[in-house]
């Protein structure tokens, strides 16, 4: 029995409301927003929350709830849509701004609330610039004010709280603070200890009940999510019966294979596979630009080549198949328990046939599915795993067919490595790698005009990437120093003949993504 129901409208944060409430302590389930009032009244929850939405409430076909809900004797809290809605429901009303996309707000408490408790009078919030109540309904009282809209206000007749901006993200000032004195102050709930240890225990008892004593081969892409996912597996399984399977598609970075290689013999993993289809992808390649193309492409010809591999493994027929997928890959490609949120792009480790046809069959392992980055990282601390691999910045399944924009050749993968390799190396020796979540470097495409010693260069543009963030789901540009990106870049131009520009991306997510495509 959770304490928490937390009502989806289909927000790509309503998961991250789950995550923030279990660590703070307190148990939560997400359940779909037309969930009937008996239903959630058979639950017997603490209090409810309503989750936001991409949608707009006056839009047809708007996600809406049982308004019988609001009666139930029970705090409830509702942030951005789930505010919206239920304004709108009372007789408020919701208009829309041209733009929908998420921002920094500056907040201003106007009211004293035990919601926001130990909390300074103005901080920024993150929330979406999509619709805002301009009229709240006359029973609410104001709480904050954000550009003279209301940012929050409290009803005393149906003990309801609403937030236009979103605590649950982490460029959110105080958004733990919030929620946590939500549960404290307002439900009278006390947390309990989370700890990563009762994670492990839950995905133990998870893989044991699922997998039983067959068969399992693990695709291990090298990142932190697939090797967090081997020291589970390797803790869990018979190593007699787990197959390590790195398929090297010449689109890893520099030296990769080997490092891989030697960090899954330091698993004292059995059964290690490491398979070169270099000349595979970039063929399947040749030719294509579009994102999207690329990404399918990718993923098909890992599921060709992995195919064609686990035939000649003589593997059982049954045999079952498992990745390190985490929560953000099944959400971004709309397939989490926000239905409805939107497919941002697509994850190869998602869609692809064997993946869908493993997953129906009940053979698709994903221990980590229910996990945001940050847990995995702790995760495999716990089971003690080295922490430069642990805080190695994470690294997306397409590779570089990501990184090369448009199209992708051997050559334009060599020139990235090379200065991915420099890029990484100088963040390294600066102390700077461990204070950025990810970065990584462009190859764009573009050539310029540059002079090396007397002689005109033509050559290509590298986009040097660094991003701060938590958990994926938003992220801001890392403010580097000018004098460390200014000796980066002459490193960059003087080592990688090829290159003739180096350029720093500055726009934070959203509105951009992390990856350039
Ligand atoms: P975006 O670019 O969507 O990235 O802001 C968020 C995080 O996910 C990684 N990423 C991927 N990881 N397969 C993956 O396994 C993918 O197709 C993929 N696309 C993006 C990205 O590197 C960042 O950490």
């Amino acid at each position: 029995m959770s304490q928490f129901i937390i009502l989806d409208f289909g927000s790509q944060s309503t998961h991250l409301i789950q995550r923030r409430l279990q660590d703070l302590g307190y148990t939560a389930e997400i359940l779909p927003s037309h969930t009937t009032y008996q239903e959630i009244s058979d639950k017997k929850p603490k209090a409810i929350i309503f989750s936001g939405s991409p949608s707009s409430v006056y839009e047809k076909d708007a996600p809406n709830y049982d308004t019988k809900i609001l009666n139930l004797p029970l705090p409830k809290l509702g942030i951005c849509y789930g505010f919206q809605c239920t304004a709108y429901n009372l007789g408020g009303t919701v208009a829309a701004s041209p733009v929908r996309e998420y921002g920094e707000c500056p907040v201003t408490l106007i009211h004293e609330d035990p919601l926001f408790q130990d909390i300074d009078k103005e901080f920024i919030a993150w929330m979406s610039h999509g619709d805002s109540i301009t009229e709240l309904p006359h029973m609410f009282k104001l709480l904050a004010k954000s550009f003279d809209h209301p940012s929050a206000a409290y009803c005393e007749e149906f003990n309801f709280w609403g937030l236009q901006f979103h605590p649950e993200l982490a460029h959110s000032q105080n958004g733990n603070t919030i929620l946590n004195n939500f549960a404290q102050h307002i439900c009278k709930l006390t947390p309990a200890n989370n700890t990563i240890e009762q994670t492990f225990q839950s995905i133990t008892k998870a893989v044991k009940e699922q997998v039983k004593d067959n068969t399992v081969l693990l695709l291990v892409s090298g990142g932190v999510d697939s090797s967090v996912a081997a020291a589970v597996l390797l803790k869990i399984l018979d190593p007699d019966k787990l197959h390590l399977m790195y398929i090297d598609t010449g689109l890893m970075r520099k030296n990769e294979t080997g490092d891989i290689s030697a960090i899954l013999h330091q698993l004292n993993a059995k059964h290690v596979h490491i398979i070169d289809a270099k000349d595979r992808f970039f063929d399947a390649l040749k030719d294509v630009s579009d994102p999207e193309s690329k990404r399918h492409i990718i993923g098909d010809m890992f599921v060709t080549v992995t195919m064609d591999e686990v035939k000649s493994l003589n593997l059982p027929e049954d045999f079952y198949l498992a990745q390190g997928t985490l929560y953000t890959d099944l959400i971004e490609s709309g397939k989490g328990v926000g239905s409805k949120a939107k497919t941002i792009k697509s994850h190869h480790n998602v869609n692809s046939p064997l993946i869908v046809e493993k997953r129906e069959s009940g053979k698709l392992v994903e221990p980590l599915k229910d996990l945001y980055k940050d847990n995995a990282r702790s995760l495999g601390l716990y089971l003690g795993l080295p922490e430069l691999l642990i805080f190695r910045h994470p690294f997306p399944g397409p590779g570089l067919g990501v990184r090369v924009l448009g199209a992708v050749d051997p050559e334009k993968c060599r020139i990235l490595q090379e200065a991915d390799a420099i890029y990484i190396e100088e963040l390294h020796k600066r102390d700077l790698y461990s204070k950025i979540w990810q970065a990584f470097a462009v190859f764009v495409p573009i050539k310029s005009v540059g002079v090396a010693g007397d002689v005109r260069k033509y050559g290509y543009t590298i986009a040097l990437r660094a991003v701060c963030s938590i958990d994926g789901v938003s992220a801001d540009i890392y403010e580097f120093e000018m004098k460390d990106l200014r000796e980066i870049s002459s490193r960059i131009t003087n080592e990688v003949p090829e290159v003739a520009r180096v350029v720093y991306d500055i726009s934070s997510k959203p509105p951009a993504t992390i990856e350039w495509e």
